[in-house]
């Protein structure tokens, strides 16, 4: 039987959340030989989504440094890539998304002449500086890939936009394959703080900042937001897992710290994070996977950011766009949780981003480009 030789690359917590059930569908084909390497960007964040999912990589770049540049991310995520990519010579290389190892993965892989495949494609803001540096990492990846795995429509349209229409896929997002096995009804939380909070009485909010382009006064705006909604509304409880980067953990802790309802938690692991979220009230995030998993289970969502890449959700009426000046992410916040009327519009599960099998696609469509399978796969049905 002819088999292929597949490497999926990523390095940061959403990439492997969001590649996890797709690099367990391509060890499912039998014609396929599935090749994992990690650059870990993230380690901490990327390690415990491995071991949720049971991921071991073959090649792992270990490239993590405190406070790392954009410059050290890329060059050595480059430069290990060449030593993987001669040892390991893949028929195809598939990156994620818009991180600095998404670009130099699809950038190393074209250098060695290795066709790649970009899963979560054609996301787009048109503003090369937000989110900063994804933008241009997308853009950028989109150009250098031969096969792109659309989420949804507007994404597909994007690309045609820039005159990118050959191998195109529409398929849904991995992240609502991956949502699929991660939320139970009787999941019990390693974390006593999850265990204890009253869900049904209290109004839990759960809480991401991060984004690069919210460093600095963006961010003292937000959390600045955050405490005064914390303060006012004392039926609030605010679960804000932090992000390792020092500067986010300097941002919140100098702001939130010594707040009786606001608890800064080391980050979740993602059974953790699913599970949560499925029990909170409300959503306050800048993340762009939280934008995706709230609205299929039903949670609204503030985002904490000028502008979206993912504007299906904010079209369904689950998500608004909040922006980073406080006195809007305050007002937004008051309203959803003194307002029924406005939450029940807002809390409406919807499913713009995924059918959740967006991986039997995208792996379908690498088996026919691969000359595994005759034809091509049914596109999602959006
Ligand atoms: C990166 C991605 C961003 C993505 C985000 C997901 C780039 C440029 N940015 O941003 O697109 O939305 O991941 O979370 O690709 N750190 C740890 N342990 C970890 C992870 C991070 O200590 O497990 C600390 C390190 O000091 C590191 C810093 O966080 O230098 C920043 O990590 P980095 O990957 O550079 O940026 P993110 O903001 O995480
Ligand atoms: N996530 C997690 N634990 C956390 C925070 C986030 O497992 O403490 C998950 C979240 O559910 C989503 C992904 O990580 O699947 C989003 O990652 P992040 O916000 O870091 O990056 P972005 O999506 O903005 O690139």
């Amino acid at each position: 039987m002819k088999t292929a030789r597949v490497m999926s690359v990523f390095g940061t917590r959403p990439e492997a959340i969001k590649m996890a059930p797709l690099v367990r569908e391509l060890q499912s084909r039998p014609g396929v030989e599935s090749l994992c390497c990690v650059t870990a960007q993230h380690r901490q964040m990327l390690d415990a989504v491995l071991g949720a999912f049971d991921l071991r990589p073959d090649f792992d770049l270990d490239i993590m440094e405190p406070r790392q540049s954009l410059y050290t991310i890329t060059a050595k995520a480059l430069l290990g890539m060449e030593r993987v990519l001669e040892e390991a010579r893949p028929d195809l290389v598939l990156v994620h998304g818009d991180t600095s190892t998404t670009f130099a993965g699809a950038l190393a892989a074209f250098y060695a002449k290795i066709p790649v495949g970009h899963v979560e494609a054609g996301l787009r803001t048109y503003d090369r500086y937000s989110p900063f540096p994804e933008e241009m990492n997308r853009t950028l990846t989109g150009d250098l890939a031969v096969l792109h795995f659309c989420p949804t429509p507007a994404n597909r349209d994007n690309l045609a936009r820039e005159g990118i229409d050959r191998g195109v896929y529409l398929t849904g997002n991995t992240v609502i394959d991956a949502l699929r096995t991660t939320v139970r009804e009787d999941f019990v939380f390693a974390t006593p703080l999850l265990n204890r909070l009253d869900y049904a009485h209290r109004r839990v909010i759960l809480v991401t900042c991060h984004r690069r382009e919210n460093y600095g006064a963006p961010m003292d705006h937000i959390m600045a937001a955050l405490r005064r909604l914390a303060q006012d509304c004392p039926e609030a409880e605010l679960v804000y897992p932090v992000h390792l980067s020092p500067v986010v953990q300097e941002a919140a802790h100098s702001h939130l710290d010594g707040v009786e309802n606001i608890h800064l938690i080391e980050p979740l692991d993602v059974l953790e994070m699913h599970n949560l979220m499925a029990r909170a009230y409300l959503v306050m995030t800048d993340s762009g996977g939280l934008q995706e998993e709230a609205p299929a289970l039903g949670k609204p969502v503030l985002v904490l950011r000028r502008e979206t890449e993912r504007p299906e959700a904010v079209a369904a009426g689950t998500v608004r766009l909040a922006g980073t000046e406080e006195e809007r992410i305050y007002a937004l916040g008051r309203e959803l949780l003194e307002d029924r009327a406005a939450y029940d519009k807002m809390a409406r599960a919807v499913n713009p981003y995924g059918d959740g099998r967006a991986c039997g696609r995208i792996a379908d469509a690498v088996e026919y480009h691969l000359g595994l399978r005759e034809e091509p796969p049914e596109p999602w049905l959006a």
